[in-house]
């Protein structure tokens, strides 16, 4: 089955390393230019699965959590990488003021952690992953 159909079930890890791999399979069929909204609670996974991207995007950088950049930019041999972290954003005048599109350069991936602070500024074509811990503790990942 495609990565795309099996995350359209729903998926189950279980270690970050297994996260990782499956982002970067997704990265290697991501169509150009896209936002990907990752939801999900605290320590569910979300930075993990962006680690993944990056390593299918080509990024040599460690990417981490960018709590305290809100935005960072990774530029891989394949494509962008932008990070936000919207957790400490309340709006989309917040947003706007980063002038994300500015740094976009095709083509490109946004991933967003907390896509809900600003789900009015999230693109119509997103796609949106919901990200969760089952009883068992292994995570699970699932396209809406
Ligand atoms: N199957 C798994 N998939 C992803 N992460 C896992 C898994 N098993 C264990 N982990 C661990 O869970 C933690 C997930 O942390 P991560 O920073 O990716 O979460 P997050 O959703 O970005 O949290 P935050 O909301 O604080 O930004 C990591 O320490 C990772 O090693
Ligand atoms: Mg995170």
């Amino acid at each position: 089955m495609s990565i795309c159909d099996r995350l359209r079930r729903g998926v189950t890890t279980a270690s970050a390393g297994e996260t990782q791999a499956l982002a970067r399979e997704l990265a290697a069929v991501l169509p150009p230019d896209i936002v990907l909204a990752l939801h999900g609670t605290l320590g569910v996974g979300k930075t993990t699965f962006v680690q993944g991207l990056a390593q299918g995007f080509g990024v040599t950088e460690p990417v981490t959590s960018p709590t305290f950049n809100l935005l960072s930019l990774h530029r891989g041999g394949v494509r962008l990488l932008a990070h936000l972290d919207a957790y400490r954003l309340d709006d989309g005048a917040q947003v706007e003021s980063l002038m994300i599109d500015d740094f976009l350069v095709s083509p490109w991936c946004l991933a967003v952690e907390w896509p809900e602070k600003i789900a009015a500024w999230v693109p119509a074509d997103a796609w949106h992953l919901d990200l969760g811990i089952a009883a068992d503790g292994r995570h699970t990942l699932r396209r809406r």
